[in-house]
């Protein structure tokens, strides 16, 4: 089972288990983390789903689309290790992948 471990907008960290298949952007709205608004609900189109990822794992996520680069661009807050977690799918690949959630545009 993978464990994610979610770091809120105030620092403190929680870590999730399980949720192979599901999107990183779905193991943190369903765990309690209200601050991530995920407003479209997944189809790569808002943007409010807006996390950093810790690059310990970089080289095992999946390749930014054209779409989700777009995307983050239009965020003040982006950076080299921004992603939207809604493209993240969980797998056993990414077990110990540490995300922070990004301040909101
Ligand atoms: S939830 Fe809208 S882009 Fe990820």
């Amino acid at each position: 089972m993978p464990k994610l471990i979610v770091v809120n907008r105030e620092g403190e960290e929680k870590i999730v288990e399980g949720g192979n298949g599901l999107s990183v952007m779905e193991l943190i709205r369903d765990n309690g983390f209200d601050e991530l608004l995920a407003l479209c609900g997944g189809c790569c189109s808002c943007a409010t789903c807006h996390v950093y990822v810790d690059p310990a794992l970089g080289d095992a996520l999946p390749a930014m689309s054209e779409d989700e680069n777009d995307l983050l661009d239009s965020s003040e807050h982006r950076n080299e290790t921004s992603r939207l977690s809604c493209q993240l799918v969980m797998s056993d690949a990414l077990d110990g992948l540490r995300v922070t959630i990004a301040p909101e545009d």
